[in-house]
């Protein structure tokens, strides 16, 4: 039995997001200690020149990372490499702080290996986030910055909204991830229309002067039609690749206590639906995926990667599996890969297409 094992039925007695918050806090203790950093990276971190990965300009030491919403202002970025994580996704960070939904508003459902959440981007905001890279600096693994706006923004200062995290996280962002596909935001129009989508686009490609690469991040439930729409915009405005995808409305195979609760369900439920996107995607589209949904060991990692995702990334599993998830898919996939005659991730990507 390992020590998260022991400890997760403790910490899972807990509310849903006093866990968190309780596991994060120890994370940043962790993290502010050499000495314990060194021990962490010791036991978890992973590296193998089999799982390295070149993208957008910048290489990912290994193909697994942390999805947007486990460390939405910055604050344990570094414990997260040392766990032996390739990549950090930071945010949803809004330009200015805010609280989002009532508590409770994040719950796991076990039986269902699941968690349903209507955070809605609780943010400390863009000053916040910026101060706090400035004064802890990145780590050494490539970090995105999760790009959305204010709940009470209407299609107009939403592009404002964008604009200004963009701007204000240029310095520290490796990558930007645009956010329009939340399920539990206030939605009063279409976030992912094509007119708002090049409205969006427009601005942001006049904003970024540091060229920082672009991405969007589209949801599980989208029908092909608009995937296709959204690809012609993406390619159309040279967008550097598609995240895919954030949690589903989709409650219908939930068994757990909690399925009726509203919100997006991540987790094991969505692995189909996420891997089924990132497939039809890689058909409609060259441009790099990064597949997330249910990845909670090296096989579902490895079915996204041959369904057409050049990255993955895990927050679910990460809550179900414990600081070890990353290095037992690391070492699961150089496994994985060695038995398909494989010699690097990017001879796995898209093997399942036809
Ligand atoms: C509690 C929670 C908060 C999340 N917050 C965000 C967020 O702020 N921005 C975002 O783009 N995705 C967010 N997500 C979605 C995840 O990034 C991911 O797309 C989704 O959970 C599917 O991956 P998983 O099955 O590995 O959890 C959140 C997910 C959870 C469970």
């Amino acid at each position: 039995m390992t020590l998260y094992e022991t400890v997760r039925p403790a910490l899972f007695a807990l509310p849903a997001e006093t866990a968190h918050n309780l596991g994060k806090q120890t994370m940043g203790i962790a993290q502010s200690s050499e000495t314990i950093r060194r021990a962490i990276r010791y036991g978890y971190k992973f590296r193998h020149p089999m799982l390295e990965v070149e993208r957008f300009g910048l290489t990912f030491p290994t193909p697994i990372g942390v999805a947007a919403g486990f460390d939405k202002n910055g604050e344990v970025m570094h414990c997260l490499s040392d766990l032996g994580f390739g990549f950090a996704e930071v945010g949803t960070v809004t330009p200015y702080p805010q609280p989002g939904n009532e508590r409770p508003r994040l719950f796991r459902l076990p039986e269902d290996e699941a968690m349903i959440n209507r955070l809605a981007f609780n943010s400390q905001g863009t000053d916040r986030v910026r101060q706090r890279m400035a004064t802890n600096g990145t780590p050494p693994v490539p970090v995105a910055v999760n790009v959305g706006k204010m709940n009470t923004s209407n299609e107009s200062e939403a592009i404002e909204d964008y604009r200004r995290v963009v701007d204000r996280l240029s310095e520290y962002a490796d990558y930007f991830v645009l956010n329009v596909s939340c399920p539990n935001t206030p939605e009063e129009y279409d976030e992912q229309s094509p007119e708002h989508l090049r409205e969006i686009f427009t601005t942001l490609e006049a904003e970024n002067d540091e060229g920082k690469p672009l991405l969007v991040k589209v949801g599980p439930d989208s029908q092909r039609g608009d995937l296709d729409d959204l690809v012609d915009i993406v390619e159309e405005f040279a967008v550097d690749g598609i995240v895919a995808t954030n949690t589903t409305t989709d409650h219908d195979d939930l068994t757990g206590k909690h399925r009726d609760e509203w919100g997006g369900v991540s987790g094991t439920p969505l692995e189909s639906a996420a891997t089924a996107t990132v497939a039809t995607l890689a058909e409609l589209t060259d441009l790099p995926i990064i597949g997330v949904g249910g990845v909670d060991d090296a096989e579902s990692a490895y079915r996204k990667i041959r369904a057409g995702a050049c990255l993955v990334q895990a927050y679910t599993g990460f809550v179900y599996r414990g600081p070890s998830l990353a290095r037992e898919i690391n070492e699961g996939l150089v496994r994985l890969l060695r038995e398909d005659g494989f010699d690097t991730i990017d001879d796995a990507i898209g093997a399942d297409l036809d």
